[in-house]
């Protein structure tokens, strides 16, 4: 099979749908996007409509890089081919694009012409647009589109009759639009084969479906396995109405299947960002691939697969690895009401704390309860629960002071059950002296974790500047973790052994 052509329609359907069409500097810009997309071809517009669409069709034929097909639009009228030619005929592969519906419908209703008129007309102007333009470039093609082609199921085989006269009159390409998607795709992907299997095989099928009813980029993908090579996309699914086909969509669509597509993917994600603000066109929160939500995870069950694959190439909850796209590694887990243990250790730990999986599975239902009221949390929300449900720890033990007297000497005192205890106890620093003064006072324990961290912002608004964890031995050897933060890197510790402490002692 033939790999798929991209025809990039942004410049002509996208912009003539904005609300506030492009300047030529724009188009410019957007021109040069397509160059680092890498696409096959570019309409660039309708040089008939007015003088400046004229003009920056000109302007953008001068900038085609090597094999880009560039393109102008034109309706079958001697005036229209002539001012296409005229603009782009000097590119280095032009091609004429000209139009004209053969549905019953807009033959009878808009245009108010018999059938054979509107043949006639087409055949004429290929054959005319054909012969003007070979004289000015022998690299020049024509292309021909059936506007309303979905319309057509009831008149196919005279639509095909007249295909066949048009590509002998010159056109090299059959375009054949779904102008308004009415039909389900596989009745319209039956319609392509049958013209497909009629015209020679040399003939380019190609499909420009707009997006009425949210099916064309399902329509252009199975289009193209139908043998309908040239696929007419546009960026960001811009175009009128709901939109023409979406360019990012059919092209990550056709690579996840196994088709080798001639774009460079990884631009993808940056192109529709400046595309949505230079078309002032915004993405929208569940836009596939692109959009802010796409990659965006808040069920546990998602949260958890999504995790576990987070850095191989196929994701368990992902249709691609953000990078193939260009977008930077940005699954999101969120928490809300629906959410799990995974995601409060996730966020916990991307914000910088540490956490284990234990103390995360307490924390989900605490977290859970607020976010029942509040819907998603954001991390400082769901860190200041962690403080005080890790932190701060009510239990038998309460620190009233830790002094150092002299030397190797520092002086502890607490309440154990409210009664005040004033001990001393020495070491090999203030983290050894106050073990040494608890086992004094009768509580011994043994140290077998200690790490402190610098914090750069106080998330418990107390001007804490140390965190440190440490880890007691319990009385069956297990392991007591204790967690504290203060603005004297001692005091945090002793804080962190007393909140270990209140985790025994209730
Ligand atoms: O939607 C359409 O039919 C068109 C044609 C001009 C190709 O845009
Ligand atoms: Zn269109």
């Amino acid at each position: 099979m033939d790999k798929p052509f991209f025809y990039d329609i942004t410049l002509r359907d996208g912009n003539q749908s904005l609300k506030k069409p492009w300047q030529l500097s724009e188009k410019q810009f957007i021109f040069e996007k397509l160059k680092e997309l890498n696409v096959q071809a570019v309409e660039v517009g309708f040089p008939a409509s007015s003088h400046m669409d004229f003009q920056s069709c000109s302007a953008l034929a001068d900038m085609a890089w090597d094999n880009l097909v560039v393109s102008a639009l034109a309706r079958t009228v001697q005036k229209d081919i002539d001012s296409a030619i005229d603009s782009i005929g000097h590119a280095k592969i032009p091609r004429i694009h000209t139009f004209l519906t053969l549905s019953p419908f807009h033959m009878k209703y808009v245009l108010n012409k018999e059938p054979h008129y509107c043949a006639k007309k087409a055949i004429e102007a290929v054959e005319y647009a054909y012969s003007s333009v070979k004289k000015i470039n022998k690299n020049a093609q024509v292309q021909f589109s059936v506007e309303h082609f979905g319309d057509c199921i009831e008149n196919l085989d005279f639509v095909i009759g007249t295909l066949k006269k048009i590509v002998k009159a010159g056109a090299s390409v059959i375009n054949l639009p779904n102008t308004v998607e009415r039909t389900r795709p596989k009745t319209f992907i039956n319609m392509i084969e049958k013209v497909k299997e009629s015209l020679p095989d040399d003939v380019i099928i190609s499909l420009h479906n707009h997006n009425d009813l949210g099916m064309a980029t399902a329509t252009t993908v199975e289009g193209y396995f139908a043998g309908a090579i040239q696929l007419e996309c546009c960026l960001n699914g811009l175009g009128e109405r709901a939109g023409n086909t979406d360019f990012a969509q059919v092209a990550v669509a056709l690579h996840n299947n196994g088709v080798e597509v001639p774009v460079n993917l990884d631009k993808i994600y940056e192109t529709a960002m400046i595309i949505s603000q230079m078309s002032n066109v915004s993405i929208y929160e569940k836009a596939p691939l692109v959009g802010p939500e796409a990659l965006a995870h808040r069920s546990g069950i998602h949260q958890d697969g999504a995790i576990k694959t987070k850095d191989m190439e196929f994701g368990a909850y992902r249709p691609i690895h953000p990078s193939l796209i260009g977008r930077g590694n940005d699954e999101k887990i969120e928490f809300t009401s629906q959410s799990g243990k995974t995601a409060i250790f996730e966020i916990i730990n991307n914000a910088g704390y540490p956490i284990t999986i234990n103390e995360a599975i307490c924390l989900t239902p605490v977290v859970k309860e607020v976010s029942e009221v509040k819907g998603e949390l954001s991390v400082d929300e769901i860190l200041e629960i962690y403080f005080r449900e890790i932190f701060d720890i009510k239990g038998a033990f309460e620190l009233v002071s830790f002094k150092h007297l002299a030397g190797d000497k520092f002086k502890l005192d607490f309440k154990f059950k409210d009664e005040l205890k004033e001990v001393e106890g020495s070491g090999n620093g203030p983290l050894d002296a106050c073990l040494d003064a608890l086992k004094n006072a009768g509580f011994p324990r043994k140290l077998s974790h200690y790490k402190q961290y610098a914090l750069d912002e106080d998330k418990m608004g107390s001007g804490a500047t140390a965190m440190s964890v440490i880890k007691l031995v319990g009385k069956n050897g297990e392991e007591i973790i204790g967690r504290a933060t203060d603005k004297n890197t001692a005091k945090a510790n002793v804080k962190a052994i007393f909140n270990a402490l209140n985790q025994v002692y209730k």
